[in-house]
């Protein structure tokens, strides 16, 4: 096993903590803009982020939240914006200079929001293979655009933290880069390529399998947005390689005998004569009633070859609702 590549990316995040480094991992999710909360420019400068792990949906009823790979802080302050409690956000991360980059920034957030205090945030050192964190006690485990940087074993080990810390039912959102060509393996073993996130990526189809493996048994697909492109011209690749960021939720439930509900955004729409289309599983078509389904469920269905329903496509995008 060839670990050295951790060793390197703890560097260049002691580096991007001393000296912010605005384009490290830019996409074109927008900073979240919320009623009464005011983002430091410092930690939008520090956004080394491929996407956003804060939605509202997951935030109810008070919950205790774990960030890993804190960065500049950005999104432990929009979750602690949710969580306002002492210790509701439990934030990890492995290079203390990060640390305390991110403990300045929470001073500067404490003084331009009248409602944030800084004990809202736990800062912990810790590595997020061996999470300094009790099993069974988080609500909300969230990672942005940390684990592509790990190679297959220490991901796997790291989603097994995210996966041990979790209570039932719990959440673990993430959002990293993903990529559907080959990379070539000179790009894979460039370590400061992978510890910047651009060459640790692996096929979405891939990347869920790793989580389903783990015992997640509902992962939902809630966007894919394109994220680089490694050209020829600068990288040691002979075709053009692209780049997407996913948004990924899996939920801590048991997975269903039959493997676990992948959400990828299809939808299924019965419009026969009938009063409604039951597949007595569990799903019930109403005419012209767009329903979410799993894509083990819109197999099912499409595998009936009814020339009354008809099942989109994945649209990468799914926002709650539907058939498990
Ligand atoms: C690409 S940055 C993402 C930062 C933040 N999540 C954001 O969206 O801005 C990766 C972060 O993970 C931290 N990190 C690197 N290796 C780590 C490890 N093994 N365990 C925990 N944190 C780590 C880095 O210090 C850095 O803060």
């Amino acid at each position: 096993m060839t670990t050295g590549y951790l060793e390197t990316t703890r560097n260049v995040y002691k580096e991007a903590a001393e000296k912010p480094d605005i384009g490290l991992c830019c996409t074109t999710t927008p900073v979240w803009q919320l009623p009464g909360l005011d983002m430091p420019l410092i930690m939008q400068q520090m956004n080394y982020g491929c996407g956003s792990t804060v939605n509202p949906r997951d935030l109810v009823n008070s919950p205790k939240i774990l960030y890993v790979g804190v960065g500049g802080g950005m999104e432990l302050l929009q979750f602690a914006y949710f969580s306002r409690q002492k210790n509701g956000v439990i934030g990890v991360d492995v290079v203390d200079e990060m640390l305390e980059a991110s403990n300045r920034n929470f001073d500067e957030a404490e003084k331009l929001n009248s409602w944030f205090k800084k004990e809202f945030v736990d800062l912990r050192k810790g590595d997020a293979l061996n999470l300094p964190v009790e099993d069974n006690s988080i609500d909300v485990a969230a990672q942005n655009c940390l684990f592509n940087i790990f190679k297959q074993e220490e991901l796997k080990q790291a989603l097994q933290e995210m996966y041990r810390v979790l209570k039932p039912r719990g959440r673990l959102v993430m959002s990293d880069p993903t990529c559907e060509t080959k990379i070539p393996e000179a790009l894979r073993d460039d370590e400061r390529l992978r510890a910047l996130c651009l060459s640790g990526s692996i096929p979405l189809k891939e990347y869920v399998k790793m989580i389903s493996d783990i015992g997640f048994g509902t992962i939902e697909i809630r966007a894919k947005r394109p994220y680089r492109i490694l050209d020829p011209k600068n990288y040691a690749t002979d075709k053009l390689i692209y780049i997407e960021s996913v948004e990924v939720c899996a939920i801590k439930d048991p997975t269903p005998a039959d493997g676990p509900c992948v959400f990828t955004g299809k939808t299924a729409i019965y419009f026969g004569s009938d009063d409604c289309f039951d597949d007595n599983k569990g799903h019930l078509l109403l005419p012209n009633m767009p329903l979410a389904v799993c894509d083990k469920t819109a197999g099912a269905l499409g595998s009936l070859n009814r020339e009354d329903i008809f099942i989109s496509d994945s649209t990468w995008f799914y926002d709650g609702g539907g058939c498990c």
